[in-house]
């Protein structure tokens, strides 16, 4: 009797497994169906733009009222303090990316919307300055923003 329970029990084990691994094959194929919505977007930095940003940033990155142009973000890096500002907001800190991905999706931006503003020898970002970065978040966006902005304005740097 106990035996069969175990035997039993045994079974359901592997049934069970074996049905998890059908439900995930099932999963993949209608994702990887033709002409179905696909998830592989994050697997790209402008798939994670587009997950991740554009519903408040804009396809184009252009913004939106209280949303801020992603064309002039070169300009932060010739200030003290911009870069990291720019990858510590909490559109980006709180995205739920990984170092990597946030590496990524800020070079993406940097490289497609704000290559005319960038600062000559620029240097992109890596997954080991992002992790730098979490360590010290922002407390108040809006007070480093509006310092930002009298640094650059002190420095004649256009950025608004
Ligand atoms: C919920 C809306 C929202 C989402 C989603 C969002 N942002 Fe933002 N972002 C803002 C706002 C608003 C600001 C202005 C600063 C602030 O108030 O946080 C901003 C500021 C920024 C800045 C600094 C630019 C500046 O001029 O201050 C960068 C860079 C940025 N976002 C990048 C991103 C990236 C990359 C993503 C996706 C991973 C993202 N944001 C997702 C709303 C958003």
């Amino acid at each position: 009797m106990r035996r069969g329970v175990l035997v039993l029990a045994a079974a359901l084990v592997l049934a069970g497994s074996a049905a998890a691994e059908t439900v995930s094959m099932t999963l993949g194929r209608s994702v990887n169906r033709p002409g179905a919505p696909s998830v592989a977007p994050t697997s790209s930095a402008r798939g994670l733009f587009v997950l991740h940003c554009s519903g408040c940033h804009g396809r184009d990155g252009a913004g939106a009222i209280d949303v801020p142009d992603m064309h002039q973000l070169g300009q932060f890096l010739r200030l003290d303090g911009g870069r990291e500002f720019i990858v510590k907001v909490p559109g980006v800190m709180n995205a739920g990316l990984s170092d990597a991905q946030i590496a990524d999706v800020t070079n993406w931006v940097l490289a497609n919307f704000a290559q005319q503003t960038l600062p000559a020898g620029h240097r992109p970002y890596d997954a080991a300055e992002i992790a730098r970065a979490r360590q010290a978040p922002l407390v108040d966006v809006e007070a480093a923003r509006k310092s930002l902005l009298a640094q650059a304005r002190s420095r004649n740097v256009e950025l608004r």
